[in-house]
């Protein structure tokens, strides 16, 4: 191989869906289109909800609103094209559609993560310095985290995809999964790509490991904080508490499994990305929603019907 030649022969890249039968994929056509219709809805209802009522002006729900919107971004990178997908006997992608569609997942993903990372701290000046919160949480900071999400999307996925767009690809194009998946398109390079895959790793992998652990570890010293002070604020405070450590657990262990082991198995990689873009940015409406009496989603929908 001339390695010299830099330039892909592969212009656009196959894949191979999740089934070959026409009757399956229409009812998974039936499934997806559902389940995005709800997080572009659910997800929207918390962005305007928290956007008109005054009631919800407060850094946890303007933050909780900025997570909303970067899940309807994520869930919108891929997952149209996926349903149009099940229709269509060959699913194609462009090479640039494909590289546009891992730096959009990354970059989103990568936000959400530090937002995450940003709700997780304000929820800890709140329980365990509440005295300040007002002065801490200010509006500066707000957006401070808000730049610094974006700012972390940005670089986490141009570290990676700097590399991936220019791999040259000359040999097989079939992306065994939904989307282009980085670990699954790396390994269609003609070239060596060990080092790649040692980047991939870290950046995406040992990453979320580390902030999982961090979040975690925060949790539960907020727990303990709060089971120290008995008041009658306590069984909501933890009951937001268990909302975020499910959001947080849901959204990096897929995370986890496949960016920090990405390179064998790649049944259990697909299994798990699917999941990861289908349910995922499902969680916060559902949790948010049905556990929050104060979001009272439905109430303002209803006023907005009549
Ligand atoms: C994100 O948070 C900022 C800062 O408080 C807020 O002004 C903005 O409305 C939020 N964005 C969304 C989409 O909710």
């Amino acid at each position: 191989m001339d390695i010299l030649n830099k330039n892909s022969t592969v212009s656009e890249f196959i894949l191979l869906g999740l089934s070959s039968s026409q009757e399956i994929q229409i009812i998974f056509f039936g499934i997806f289109f559902l389940v995005y219709a709800a997080i572009v809805v659910g997800n929207l209802l918390i962005v305007i909800s928290v956007l008109v009522d005054n009631h919800l002006h407060s850094p946890m729900y303007f933050l909780l609103a900025n997570l909303s919107f970067f899940d309807l971004c994520l869930s919108s990178v891929a997952t149209p094209k996926v349903i149009a997908d099940f229709l269509r006997k060959q699913k194609s992608i462009s090479f640039w559609g494909c590289m546009a569609q891992m730096f959009f997942m990354h970059f989103f993903g990568g936000g959400e993560m530090s937002l995450l990372i940003a709700m997780g701290i304000d929820r800890y000046v709140a329980i365990c310095k509440p005295l300040h919160y007002k002065i801490i949480m200010n509006h500066r900071m707000l957006i401070l985290f808000l730049l610094l999400s974006w700012t972390t999307g940005f670089v986490h996925t141009t570290s990676q995809m700097v590399f991936t767009v220019g791999l040259p690809f000359c040999g097989p194009n079939v992306v065994d999964s939904i989307f282009c998946d980085l670990p699954l398109v790396i390994k269609l390079a003609c070239t060596e790509t060990y080092i790649l895959e040692l980047l991939v790793i870290a950046d995406s992998g040992l990453l979320s490991l580390i902030c999982f652990v961090l979040l975690l570890m925060s949790y539960i010293i907020m727990l303990v904080t709060i089971w120290h002070h008995s008041s009658s604020a306590s069984s909501k405070a933890v009951s937001t508490l268990s909302a975020h450590i499910t959001v947080v657990t849901l959204f990096f262990g897929p995370a986890i499994f496949i960016y920090a082991f990405p390179f064998n198995s790649y049944s259990v990689d697909k299994f798990l990305s699917v999941f990861y873009s289908i349910i995922t940015p499902l969680l916060n409406p559902i949790i948010y929603t049905l556990r929050n009496q104060e979001m009272k989603a439905m109430h303002l929908l209803c006023t907005l019907l009549y």
